[in-house]
């Protein structure tokens, strides 16, 4: 369905009428999901440029281009990257997309398991611990919905991570508009589904925290379509279609 919302092609036909259904009662998500993923590769190219190397993506998604390591290899191409998702769809998909060259790779894992992600051979074979690492948690913080876990997680990801090392995070909000009225219908479309998680907003001072331990980078944490934006600036009737804060941390 996230798919979907991006215009991407690997989904199938009782996706795209779940995902219309979510559209007709939350339209937010799709403009929501686009700014996310530009400022995924904006994020990115923002890291290779600060000079890192190696990437964990946690919660890559279904595979689209450009990936991770599509991004981060036009700016530096020996950078290397880890992807991991809990989803099974998006292995069946990995293969194909995700490890074009021997500096990628692609496993099952689940973010609520730290040890077994940090552990993974995949890791051990990609990421030197001794040097800076890149760890995206992109859109998928919000999946979990209890603040203590989620934050007792980010810092056991943190404490993996050399000083210098930096973490880029994106978390869905309400703070800028209630998402509320259509929401509600479209997490039913996701229960009705099968569905496991869906997705919990927080506000501003909930997502703050989940940078204890990191130095924010300018500006801080922002509506995403606000972070060093391409071009010109997007206006405030674009803004208010984007429930997404976003940031980048750097490993004090
Ligand atoms: C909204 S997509 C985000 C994809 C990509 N990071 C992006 O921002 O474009 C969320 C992804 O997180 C994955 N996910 C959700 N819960 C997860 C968990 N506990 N562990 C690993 N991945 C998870 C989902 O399977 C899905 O592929």
């Amino acid at each position: 369905m996230y798919d979907f919302y991006l215009g991407g092609r690997d989904n199938y036909e009782v996706d795209r009428e779940a995902a219309q259904r979510v559209i007709d009662f939350f339209p937010d998500i799709v403009p929501t999901t686009r700014a996310n993923r530009q400022f995924m590769h904006r994020a990115v190219r923002h890291l290779v440029r600060a000079g890192i190397r190696q990437i964990i993506d946690i919660g890559t998604g279904i595979p689209t281009a450009p990936n991770t390591h599509q991004v981060a290899q036009e700016v530096a191409p020996d950078v290397r990257v880890a992807y991991i998702d809990n989803d099974p769809i998006v292995a069946t998909h990995a293969g194909a997309h995700l490890l074009g060259t021997g500096n990628t790779g692609f496993f099952l894992g689940d973010m609520r398991d730290p040890d077994a992600i940090l552990g993974h051979p995949t890791i051990g074979k990609l990421i030197d611990f001794d040097q800076p690492v890149g760890l995206l948690l992109v859109a998928v913080v919000h999946f979990l919905p209890d603040d203590a876990e989620a934050a007792a997680l980010i810092a056991a990801y943190r404490d993996a991570l050399p000083a210098g090392s930096m973490f880029v995070l994106t978390h869905a909000t309400e703070d800028f508009h209630s998402v509320e009225a259509g929401m509600g219908e479209a997490r039913d479309v996701y229960r009705q589904r099968g569905a496991t998680a869906t997705v919990t907003t927080r506000r501003y001072e909930q997502i703050l925290p989940f940078f204890d331990g990191y130095d924010l980078v300018d500006p801080g944490l922002v509506q995403i379509p606000l972070w060093h934006p391409d071009g010109e600036l997007p206006t405030a009737e674009e803004l208010s279609h984007v429930g997404t804060y976003g940031g980048i941390g750097v490993k004090l």
